[in-house]
């Protein structure tokens, strides 16, 4: 843990009551003058700290920027997800940050966000609009035991994981889409972009990246979006706070990756199932020109969609784009 992880854990802690300088100097064995320094340093950040003879250090509020050492403090111990947590004021996209990583050998579960993204991108070849401190914008790298096939359970636990992070930070219940939009009221507010490197059968790495619209206005979506894409300000009608909603998606995605890793993929899978959009109705999937039509019946076994065609025959799913049949 950093000194600033240390100096916000032991304000946190302290809530009212504040902490004395001297009680964090000896906990961190370093000066009184050390822990002014870092003090400052926070509230040059944006963090507004306090200082009182009597109380000592309080810890009044924190800003709307993402601080990997706030962040860091607030997820406590997760397995491999958020082990390392890096933020970056703007890059071309994190999964290529992510990417440069792997390629250096980083450990699984490290998580790059950043503030604003200048060549975000989305699935099928479209783009993704990172506009500063509006979203999270992150991608996680991981380094499962599954073959190459398999990797769409990751897919498929990390649109879970999405889903329950938004919900307990919310209280808004959002629907799942194949293979893992998350949706609120038929609108999409969260993406999910899924990149592997892999031999023939076995993965190097597989990058997750993940976008969610936080707090962007309906003004700020561009005309041609609007009818289908939302927020969650929107959404819930009030600002939410993306470093708590952060550290929720970080700890239900370690879970969900928990499971995969111990096999258990049919209860993520159940789970998906459940708040999914798309099983049991009749769907329209285009993948490049082909267009198929059909029933979304289930999952299979890793994590690939299975329709039932007009014709009867089942056809197993695992890219496109999928709409219902009206
Ligand atoms: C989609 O729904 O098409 C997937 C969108 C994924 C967007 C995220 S934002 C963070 C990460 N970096 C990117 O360039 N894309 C993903």
């Amino acid at each position: 843990m950093t000194i600033d992880t240390q100096i916000l854990t032991a304000l946190r802690a302290a809530g009212d009551n504040g902490v004395a300088g001297t009680e964090l100097s000896q906990k961190m064995g370093i000066s009184r003058a050390a822990i002014w320094a870092r003090i400052e340093e926070l509230r040059s950040l944006g963090y507004e700290i306090e200082a009182s003879p009597h109380l000592g250090y309080r810890l009044l509020s924190v800003p709307d920027v993402l601080h990997a050492d706030d962040l860091l403090s607030n997820l406590g111990q997760t397995k491999v997800i958020g082990r390392d947590i890096r933020v970056f004021e703007e890059t071309t996209s994190t999964n290529d940050v992510i990417e440069k990583l792997a390629r250096d050998g980083v450990k699984e579960g490290v998580v790059v966000f950043a503030e604003s993204q200048t060549k975000g991108r989305g699935r099928l070849g479209r783009k993704w609009m990172s506009p500063p401190r509006r979203g999270l914008w992150f991608s996680i790298l991981l380094r499962p035991q599954l073959s190459p096939t398999a990797v769409t359970q990751l897919t498929i636990a990390a649109a879970t994981g999405l889903f329950r992070g938004i919900r307990a930070q919310t209280g808004l219940t959002p629907e799942i889409k194949w293979p893992n939009d998350i949706l609120i009221g038929g609108k999409k507010v969260a993406g999910i972009l899924t990149e592997l490197s892999a031999e023939l059968d076995k993965v190097k790495y597989v990058i997750i990246g993940m976008g969610v619209d936080v707090n962007l206005s309906a003004g700020e979506f561009p005309p041609e979006l609007r009818k289908i894409a939302t927020s969650l300000k929107i959404e819930t009608g009030q600002r939410v706070n993306r470093a708590e909603l952060a550290v929720n998606i970080l700890q239900e995605l370690d879970r969900d990756y928990q499971r995969i890793c111990s096999g258990k993929f049919e209860a993520v899978a159940n789970e998906w199932e459940e708040h999914c959009s798309t099983i049991r109705h009749n769907v329209i999937i285009h993948m490049g020109d082909r267009k198929i039509q059909g029933r979304a019946e289930s999952l299979d076994t890793d994590g690939a969609l299975l329709l039932r065609t007009q014709h009867g025959h089942l056809e197993r799913i695992i890219g496109g784009d999928v709409t219902l049949e009206k």
